[in-house]
């Protein structure tokens, strides 16, 4: 079951990923059911992304007949990850969607001020051409989804998806009223940002919990 509660803003409404993220959420979940964890609802949440991929039909011969049956129609994905922690989700995209390409997006956030920097943007070629999927664990102030959502504009691209597992109402705010034309899939939308920047109750440092570096 799934609901969408606003024209552009889609928060899974689903018990696997209620309980997946419930175990995410507890500090004492260990680096690798965390990076499992990511992984899985990625998938999930891609399985939702995907709902509007259009389709043709092929005729393929049953045991029994001809039969004129439906295949997708060819339509170019690349999945965009916000490094480093965007990364954990790519794999989930990825056993769904098997052909997309990966571009990646280098990205730190000033510790003061929370403003992102692009350090890094390697796309395909033909990037403009594709369907667009950003991932990133977070959403929490927004900026960082902003500067990649502009990024891969200026690169001419024009269908483009943020998905996250867990995002702040300020954070959705800030996208929508950024980039109107964005779809957003959220695995769960919390509380509030607390005075630092963080995610409350969130999960934490996304980041650090999947590679394990704190
Ligand atoms: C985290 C997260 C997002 C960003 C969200 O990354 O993965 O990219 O913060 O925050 P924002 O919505 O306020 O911009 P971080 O900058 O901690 O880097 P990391 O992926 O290397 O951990
Ligand atoms: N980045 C994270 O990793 N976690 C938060 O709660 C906010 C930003």
């Amino acid at each position: 079951m799934f609901y969408q509660n606003d024209d552009h803003v889609y928060v899974m409404d689903h018990p696997l990923v209620a309980h997946k993220l419930t175990i995410m959420r507890d500090k004492n979940t260990s680096v690798k059911d965390f990076r499992e964890l990511v992984s899985e609802i990625g998938m999930l949440i891609t399985y939702e992304a995907t709902r509007d991929l259009p389709l043709t039909t092929t005729t393929v011969e049953t045991p029994l007949c001809k039969a004129e049956m439906p295949t997708l129609a060819g339509k170019k994905v690349a999945v965009v990850p916000i490094l480093r922690a965007g990364l954990g989700l790519v794999d989930g995209v990825l056993r769904l969607v098997p052909s997309a390409r990966v571009a990646h997006i280098g990205m730190y956030r000033d510790e003061e001020t929370l403003e992102p920097h692009v350090y890094f943007c390697k796309t395909p070629h033909d990037v403009a051409q594709r369907d667009i999927m950003i991932v990133d664990p977070m959403l929490a102030t927004g900026g960082s989804a902003d500067a990649a959502i502009t990024e891969m504009k200026k690169r001419g691209c024009t269908h483009i998806k943020l998905m996250v597992l867990v995002a702040a109402p300020e954070g959705i705010k800030h996208i929508r009223a950024a980039h109107p034309d964005v779809h957003i899939y959220c695995g769960a939308v919390d509380d509030h940002l607390n005075e630092h920047g963080y995610i409350v109750p969130g999960l934490g440092d996304a980041g650090d919990r999947i590679f394990g570096t704190k």
